[in-house]
């Protein structure tokens, strides 16, 4: 679709040329985490007059929602994103995958997200502490994670993070596949495609109805 052809929808979050899809309310190509490593599949029941494999499918594909492709030119485009997005009803307890190659622009997605919710100050990457908390100055609670070098499964309870997705607040989470199977279902799922020095490709995907409603 061309830039402008239907950007009435979303127009709050038009920044360059808005694509705007409800497609086909087509299925993940991601495998749906289990909340939690100690919560077998098992323990989850089974459909009458199903087999086990059947409810095994169902649960590996939550639909997705919405749709949203856009273009960034620039970084501008990046940061004006990102404003819009963090002014929306219940964004401040959201959960956001981002999903991009080395240097895709994950991590100045989330300055521009927490220096729009007022974090002032440096805002390192996680990349070697794996997780980053900072406090909102409007109150609240945002955990940016890097999960790129995290190595071992077992350390997800002990580093305490399951209970800080089991708590309110915001939640960023860069190579959210370094831990498939143990996240819990992203409101917002951000792929950002590197189409050159400055411009990504980005495609939005709600898998909620409060990442449907921040789309909106
Ligand atoms: N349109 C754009 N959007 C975002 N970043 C951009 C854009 N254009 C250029 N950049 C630059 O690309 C770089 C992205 O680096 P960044 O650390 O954010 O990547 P990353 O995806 O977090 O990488 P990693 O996987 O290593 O954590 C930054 O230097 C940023 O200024
Ligand atoms: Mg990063």
């Amino acid at each position: 679709m061309e830039a402008g052809g239907k950007p009435g929808q979303h127009a709050g979050l038009g920044v360059a040329q808005v694509h705007v899809g409800h497609t086909d309310l087509g299925e993940s190509q991601r495998p749906r985490p289990l909340p939690y490593p100690d919560e077998p599949l098992a323990c989850r029941g089974r459909l009458p007059n199903q087999r086990p494999i059947a409810f095994r499918l169902i649960l590996l594909h939550p639909p997705i929602l919405e749709t949203l492709q856009l273009r960034w030119p620039d970084e501008a485009a990046c940061e004006a994103f990102a404003r819009q997005l963090a002014v929306r009803p219940g964004f401040a307890d959201a959960f956001i995958e981002l999903h991009g190659t080395l240097g895709a622009g994950k991590t100045t997605f989330v300055r521009h997200l927490l220096r729009a919710l007022g974090v002032t100050g440096r805002i390192k990457s996680p990349t070697y502490a794996v997780l980053e908390p900072h406090e909102l100055p409007g109150g609240g609670q945002a955990a940016h994670f890097d999960f790129y070098r995290f190595a071992d499964p077992r350390e997800w309870l002990d580093a305490g993070f399951r209970d800080v997705f089991a708590a309110p607040g915001l939640k960023l989470a860069e190579w959210p596949d370094k831990v498939a199977g143990l996240l819990p279902t992203p409101d917002l799922s951000i792929t950002l495609d590197v189409l050159d020095d400055e411009q990504r490709g980005v495609l939005v995907r709600a898998f909620t109805p409060l990442g449907q409603a921040l789309l909106q």
